[in-house]
């Protein structure tokens, strides 16, 4: 069985953090998305894996390489234009070859991994497996309709008016049936070839595909409150330790992760917590929920529920949180007068004061 991750496309709803990077890089607990992805691939005894890559390419071959740090073998696939989830499949047909394949959406996370879900659809050899999650918001997502025998009977991509409450999870699983149904299906409203649209084709023909509704903890990291949710359930499981320097002024409390060459100076952490390689604290309070990513600075100032990328400076702020803030970013109080509040903040972002 081979992997297929759809890390192209464009992050339109994590603007402006993505119009400057992928949005599948974007570290939850201090660690990419994307590498959950593959840590939970490589956990299911998959090897081979394709990515299709877009405009983000060079950042994503350059964290995941060959794939040899995960234990899989990584080839790349571009895809020029994010033309549609059934679509990714359609060009990565020669790599996938006849073998069955998961599909995973390179920034969507589950907490439990697809271990058992791959064995489950090796053993029960449907010609498509779909995962489905209850969900408050379903207009957000793929929906799915199933029937009394619990067989499903349609799926709608993002509906005005949803049938039900069941998202459909962006992991997947296809025998090679699905590469007729992707090659059949027209474009939809919203000029995408749908995998939605290419899952119902494979119903419509009578080919078997089985619903897994899913009790376990998912995210599609997509929006900035998903992410912060996903940063504070990841962090929940957080393996303390600390690798870096703590001084006797410091007080280090509950599950706190501190990372090499990190220094922690007259500060708490109270975690769950964990504070990047290199990164500075000082004078400061850092509160649960929050992961400070590489090369930070954070000098008299209090966060929590946060998150900050790398290379960034949080000085002289009381308090924040709730906050994502992107990389080599400073947020810096200062004493210029006239006192006011002086940004630079770029297109599509979110201040609130
Ligand atoms: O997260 C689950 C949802 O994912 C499902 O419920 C929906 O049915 C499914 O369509 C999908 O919806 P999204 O709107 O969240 O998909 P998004 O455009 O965010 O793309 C998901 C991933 O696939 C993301 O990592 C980008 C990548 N992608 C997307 C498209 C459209 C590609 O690589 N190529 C593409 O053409």
């Amino acid at each position: 069985m081979k992997a297929l991750i759809l890390a192209g496309g464009e992050g339109t709803r994590l603007r402006p953090i993505t119009h400057t990077s992928a949005k599948q890089l974007v570290p939850v607990a201090n660690k990419p998305v994307l590498y959950y992805c593959l840590h939970s691939i490589a956990e299911a005894g998959i090897k081979e894996v394709i990515i299709i890559v877009g405009d983000t390419q060079d950042e994503i071959k350059e964290a995941i390489g060959n794939g040899e740090q995960f234990g899989v073998s990584v080839s790349y696939v571009y895809q020029e234009r994010p033309l549609g989830l059934a679509h990714a499949v359609k060009i990565a047909q020669k790599e996938l070859g006849n073998e069955e394949f998961v599909m995973f959406l390179g920034d969507n996370l589950i907490k439990d991994g697809i271990k058992t879900l791959v064995d489950e659809f090796k053993s029960n050899k449907p010609n498509a497996q779909i995962l489905l999650a209850e969900v408050e918001d379903p207009k957000r997502f793929g929906v799915a309709e199933l029937n009394g025998d619990n067989t499903v009977k349609k799926l709608v991509e993002k509906p005005k008016t949803p049938v039900s409450n069941l998202a459909l999870v962006g992991v997947y699983m296809f025998d090679k049936n699905i590469f007729e149904a992707v090659n059949a299906i027209k474009p939809s409203w919203r000029d995408e070839l749908e995998i939605t649209d290419a899952i119902q084709y494979m119903i419509d023909k009578g080919l078997t595909v089985e619903p897994h509704i899913i009790q376990g903890w998912w995210k599609d990291t997509g929006k900035l409150e998903d992410m912060l949710e996903a940063n504070r359930m990841i962090l929940e499981d957080l393996k303390e330790g600390c690798l870096g320097q703590v001084d006797n002024k410091s007080k280090i409390v509950g599950k706190v992760f501190i990372d090499e060459g990190a220094r922690v100076i007259n500060s708490t952490i109270r975690g769950p917590a964990v504070i990047g390689k290199n990164t500075v604290i000082e004078h400061s309070y850092i509160g649960p929920f929050t992961s400070i990513y590489y090369d930070c600075q954070v000098i008299d100032s209090e966060i929590e529920h946060s998150i900050v990328l790398e290379g960034s400076a949080v000085k002289s702020i009381n308090r924040l949180s709730d906050s994502l803030i992107g990389k080599n970013v400073e947020v810096v109080k200062s004493n210029k007068k006239p006192k006011a509040y002086r940004l630079m903040v770029g297109d599509n972002s979110k201040v609130g004061i």
